[in-house]
């Protein structure tokens, strides 16, 4: 969602800008544009559509100069347009790109108009070029003027801001969104993630909130929220570069589903000490917080949410824990009750989803403590809990999360077992679980050797309109999770239900046109499931079945089954995630659509 690049340097920096726009398309967007100060004018060039166009159009008209800003749009005010794309400027001398949403900006603008300007967009971006415009007019500079600006918006923003008669300077603000500056030698850089600037650097100053920055090519000069003087430290990359790329694969998303044998075992190698889970490694305090938690709320958003899912059947199931799960954008909005001792977990990939970070900051004086599952380190969701647990995927840069989704559940697994200790899970159990997850990157290896079935298979898939996926007990999410899947990027309707409420609805969409896709491990729910699929193939609806063992369900007219290694209980909706991913991908590979970065999503949704 929205991305943001600026570079002050004494290069040329509009390669840095496109390479770094090419590297925020994973987030979603669907216009780019970029604004370079060239000698003694701004120079704008915009695109609706992907950033190849604007490199197009670059090639045609090259914008040379040494300061400049850049940004990909995803929509939200105003439909996707060379108009409505950004750098937004006031006049010829103020350029900017903003990430967020400014949600006072209709009275804003009523203001500005009253004063004179005219609007050239429908966004709500625009009022703030006018804004700082309007207060430059004052005498103020380009500094101060955003300082004197940002404290009349209202909602969230990450700003780039460059001026026509202040060359080589670029002023930063961040708030609610998440912006990066790019440490480098005699040049420096801004950006909505690290992955952008890599091909620059391998030093990142994270702003806070509130935070204003001042770069040029030679220094960095930081504001706090208040407008006093700050230091923030500069730490350096940690993933190699390499970890972002494709490496050979025909796509982000297969390369990633690939990674996850790698991926899963990093989630847990080190948390393990003796043969039981080092709490440790959630913070420092994270024994004298254990300690106290009487219940377990869990907050996310999107996949994060079906691995949340999954965590309240293994928190209640295996150790006890009473656990609520709800989607971030319900609960922030809904008066709660949160009784004491609570830990309230925030799990996500990005760290910076605008509506968990809003429940978590809404809670923040009602909880006993906060952790956060998740995979980047320096993000907001990080900064601003309590604990911490990383989940080690490295970057994922398909939309649609994969491995970042199976070392959430590594995550929620060990938090499951240090917070179980406190409740009935028995050290025994502990250590007989913690033994078991050492093989779960060999599962994960076997279930990604049945890719080349599981393409065959999604042949079946390709035509059709609608699907449904079935699962009982942590196998439901795990269906939820795989019809999520396929509806990202394939386009084809998915639901997902709980296979015992078929007989409540679903069944009567059942027909030879609804594919049936089941996740069927040989638990002890394996009979009921079984009653299910008799009831989908009485009906002539085609089941696809990624069974525990072929015997016992057996293959038949539309019934196509594929056999899933022997996975023990606990690790089940971890490995059964990865044929359904497979699947998907297929399907949308066979579709002919954009895998990586499907329409109208994006990959770190920091707006409502
Ligand atoms: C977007 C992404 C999903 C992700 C969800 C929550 O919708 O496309 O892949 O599951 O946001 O994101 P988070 O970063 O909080 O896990």
């Amino acid at each position: 969602m929205c991305g943001i690049v600026g570079a002050a340097a004494e290069r040329s920096v509009s390669g840095v800008l496109l390479e770094g726009l090419r590297r925020l398309e994973y987030r979603g967007y669907d216009s780019a544009g970029m604004a370079v100060w060239s000698g003694a004018e701004i120079q704008r060039l915009r695109r609706e559509g992907k950033v190849q166009a604007l490199a197009d159009a670059h090639d045609d008209t090259p914008l040379t100069g040494s300061t400049g800003i850049a940004h990909t749009r995803w929509a939200t005010h105003g439909k996707p347009s060379e108009r409505n794309a950004h750098p937004h400027m006031s006049g010829s001398a103020i350029a900017v790109v903003h990430n967020g949403i400014i949600e006072n900006f209709e009275a804003l603008k009523a203001d500005l108009t009253s004063s004179g300007y005219a609007f050239s967009s429908d966004t709500d971006t625009e009022v703030i070029a006018h804004l700082l415009d309007r207060a430059m007019q004052t005498g103020l500079d380009l500094t101060q003027a955003v300082q004197q600006i940002v404290a009349s918006l209202e909602g969230a923003f990450a700003l780039g801001v460059m001026h026509r008669d202040k060359p080589g300077e670029l002023v930063a603000a961040r708030k609610g969104s998440p912006l990066v500056i790019g440490v480098g030698i005699g040049e420096n850089f801004i950006a909505s993630d690290q992955l952008a600037l890599l091909p620059v650097t391998d030093r990142f100053m994270f702003l806070e909130e509130g935070d204003i920055a001042l770069l040029t090519k030679d220094e960095i000069i930081v504001w706090d929220k208040v407008g006093e003087p700050a230091e923030r430290a500069v730490s350096q990359y940690e993933h190699s570069v390499t970890s972002a790329d494709k490496a050979g694969f025909k796509h982000y998303m297969l390369k990633e589903i690939y990674e996850q044998p790698a991926v899963t075992h990093a989630a847990f190698e080190d948390r393990i000490k003796d043969g039981l889970v080092d709490e440790s490694a959630f913070g420092e305090q994270a024994a004298v917080i254990f300690d106290q938690v009487k219940q377990v709320q869990i907050i996310a958003c999107g996949t994060s949410y079906h691995a949340g899912m999954i965590a309240k059947y293994w928190m209640e199931g295996l150790a006890g824990i009473p656990c609520h799960v709800e989607v971030a954008s319900e609960y922030r909005y809904r008066p709660v009750v949160i009784s004491e001792g609570t830990l309230f977990i925030s799990i996500s990939q990005s760290g910076e989803t605008a509506d968990t970070l809003a429940a978590l900051r809404d809670v923040q004086d009602q909880i006993l403590a906060s952790l956060t599952i998740c995979n980047v380190p320096a993000s907001s969701l990080v900064r601003e809990s309590d604990l911490n647990l990383m989940t080690n995927a490295g970057p994922e840069i398909g939309v649609a999360s994969t491995k970042a989704f199976t070392t959430q559940l590594v995550g929620l697994l060990l938090t499951t077992l240090v917070l179980g200790r406190r409740f009935k899970l028995s050290q025994e159990k502990e250590r007989e679980i913690v033994a078991l997850l050492a093989q779960l990157p060999g599962l994960m290896e076997h279930a990604i050797k049945m890719d080349g079935s599981i393409e065959e298979m999604s042949q079946a898939f390709a035509e059709k309109n609608h699907s449904l996926f079935l699962g009982r007990g942590t196998l439901y999410p795990v269906a939820m999770e795989g019809a999520l899947k396929l509806k990202e990027i394939s386009y084809i309707h998915a639901e997902a239900y709980p296979a015992g409420e078929l007989k409540h609805g679903p069944l009567a969409l059942v027909d030879k046109d609804m594919p049936v896709v089941t996740v069927a491990p040989r638990n002890e729910m394996l009979d009921k499931l079984k009653a299910n699929l008799q009831e989908v193939s009485a009906r002539g609806g085609e089941l696809f079945v990624f069974a525990g063992c072929s015997q016992e369900v057996q293959p038949g007219e539309g019934i196509h089954v594929l056999e899933m290694p022997e996975v023990p209980e606990v690790l089940e909706p971890i490995v059964y995630t990865v044929p359904l991913q497979l699947l998907s991908y297929h399907v949308a590979v066979l579709k002919g659509t954009d895998v990586d970065q499907p329409r109208n999503l994006a990959k770190s949704v920091t707006v409502e």
